[in-house]
């Protein structure tokens, strides 16, 4: 296979793929929005960007579950899925891909996969004795578990005890291959903690796994021996595959690795860690393709520093926190507060206390009073400023110089919270640049080019904060464009990245006269913290 390196061109990121047994949760609306923002940003850099979610809809827990609905487990799937596809609708996710395990041509990829495994002599019989988590879908040693053989991460679950045929993975044949790759590609997995945690387990050595079940029906029928289907699993990963298929092409891998394989980055939360870490790579090696960029891991989010989980009572439905307080002020939470790579806690009083303090107070006010003053004292337009007329050592244009590129790191080694910090530091930079400077008096005392300069410069700096934070809060940072006079919504991606790119929006200096200013409202309203 004729594979191009294209991994500096283009852009391939995906989520998990989110098992349908259960409506979604606060986790996976986490990494889906992280997701979002690396793609936008991407694209503002005017890469080609492909992001792939979607959903993971075979198996015993999804078979289970259905079953106890009473519905047949593509009906249950349909349903659920639909559930997903709303929520990121609901949440501004501009997903390139949305790939269904069940796909019928998602049957074709995995078949061909299966067989190149087979063929090379990868996959052979063998007998399955062990503890199996349903909730998790994967057998556990027995030192893992708790008492009474519960998981620990679904501590009110019982481990199943299976003693049963199954097809098996030679994972150990590839030990020295899985080592090889961590030494070669230290950057295979991030951050460092999780990478050492793999390093770990590989020392303990790679033992091989089932990938079949006999006992349940709701999967692919294994191709060699159709008195097995194939363990969920196997078939998830490979959905990052089939996703790549355009629209109309057969379901073949050549056609599916053709233009966006290897996929950049896979983002995917701890406890899955293994699977992209050891598993993936291993049967990518087995197959003859080409591995993954990157894997970065995320942590948990806890509610009120408590484990969320539906016996606990304590969930957090992500479609009632977008309905309270609106699509960018859950973004913004969960990006700003919580180190990527680390887990982190939601808190409603914080979570409003920020969204008043950075978007309502630092960043709406600041437009918007500044806004004002221009109405006021330079009857409405961009002051006949340019950004020459701008001193080089002014506070905020040297800041705002620099921004652009800290941002880009920042949103490149996925820092959101730095990169966020970053961008409000320039906004509240401008807001004590005016007090201080105070155009009102400037004005009164008849200095019209200090006034002018001043406004620009504040406006200005607002400006390159709604431009860089437009990946995270897009609805907000359009409407504060739009009062600025540009007609861009960053909602519209590919007309953002023709008509607002990065090397040039990014950078500080680019309002002009010829702006036509728009009317001042308030971009995030004041949350009342009775609500
Ligand atoms: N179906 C598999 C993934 C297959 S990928 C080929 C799966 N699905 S899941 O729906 O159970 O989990 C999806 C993601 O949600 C995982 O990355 C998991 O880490 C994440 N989270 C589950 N609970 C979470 C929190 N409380 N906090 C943050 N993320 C959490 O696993």
């Amino acid at each position: 296979m004729n594979l191009v390196d294209k991994t500096e061109k283009t852009f391939a990121l995906t989520t998990p793929l989110y098992y349908v047994n259960d409506l979604p949760h606060i986790g996976s609306a986490y990494t889906t929005i992280a997701a979002d923002v690396l793609a936008r940003f991407q694209r503002l850099l005017g890469r080609p960007v492909l992001l792939v979610t979607g959903t993971d809809e075979h198996g015993q827990k999804i078979q289970r579950t259905a079953e106890s609905k009473g519905l047949p487990p593509k009906t249950f799937c349909d349903e659920m899925s639909a559930g997903f596809v709303s929520l990121w609708q609901l949440l501004n996710i501009k997903y390139d891909r949305f790939i269904r395990t069940t796909d019928p041509r998602h049957e074709g990829i995995v078949k061909e996969f299966f067989q190149r495994l087979w063929e090379k002599g990868d996959i052979y019989q063998g007998q399955q004795k062990g503890w199996y988590c349903v909730s998790c879908e994967e057998f556990k040693e027995e030192r893992e578990l708790l008492e009474g053989h519960r998981c620990p991460l679904h501590p009110n679950k019982e481990a199943e005890w299976r003693d049963e045929q199954n097809y098996f993975f030679r994972l150990s044949k590839y030990q020295s291959h899985i080592e090889a790759l961590y030494q070669s590609r230290p950057d295979f997995i991030q951050p460092e903690s999780r990478r050492n945690e793999v390093l770990s387990f590989i020392k303990q050595g790679l033992q091989d796994f089932s990938i079949s079940r006999v006992n349940v029906d709701w999967g692919f029928p294994v191709p060699t021996d159709p008195n097995h289907t194939l363990y969920v699993w196997f078939d998830a990963l490979l959905g990052y595959v089939t996703a790549l298929l355009e629209e109309d092409a057969k379901p073949t891998l050549e056609n599916a690795l053709a233009k966006w394989w290897p996929i950049n980055l896979h983002l995917i939360g701890k406890d899955i860690l293994r699977f992209h870490a050891i598993s993936w790579p291993a049967f990518l090696i087995s197959a003859g393709l080409p591995l993954p960029e990157r894997v970065f891991v995320h942590g948990f989010l806890t509610k009120d520093g408590q484990k969320m989980g539906k016996s606990l009572g304590n969930t957090l439905d992500p479609v009632a926190l977008i309905a309270n307080y609106g699509a960018d002020a859950v973004r913004y939470y969960f990006l700003k507060e919580i180190e990527f790579g680390k887990d982190g806690d939601f808190n409603e009083v914080r979570f409003i206390n920020v969204l008043n303090a950075d978007l309502a107070n630092d960043l709406g006010n600041l437009l918007n009073r500044t806004l004002n003053m221009v109405k006021k004292y330079c009857a409405g337009n961009v002051p006949s400023i340019t950004n020459e007329d701008i001193p080089i050592d002014s506070p905020l244009k040297s800041t705002g110089l620099r921004l652009g590129e800290q941002v880009k790191n920042a949103y490149e080694a996925l820092a959101f919270n730095q990169a966020c910090e970053a961008i409000l530091n320039l906004v509240r930079a401008s807001n004590k640049f005016i007090d201080e400077q105070a155009p009102w008096s400037l004005y009164k005392q008849g200095q019209q080019q200090a006034t002018e300069q001043v406004l620009y410069t504040v406006l200005e700096s607002v400006r390159l904060a709604a431009y860089l934070l437009s990946p995270v809060i897009p609805n907000i940072s359009s409407d504060i464009y739009q009062q600025l006079g540009f007609d861009i919504d960053f909602n519209n991606q590919a007309q953002t990245a023709i008509a607002a790119p990065f090397d040039i929006h990014g950078t500080w200096g680019v309002l002009t006269n010829k702006q036509k200013l728009g009317e001042p409202r308030p971009v995030f309203k004041r949350i009342e913290p009775s609500k």
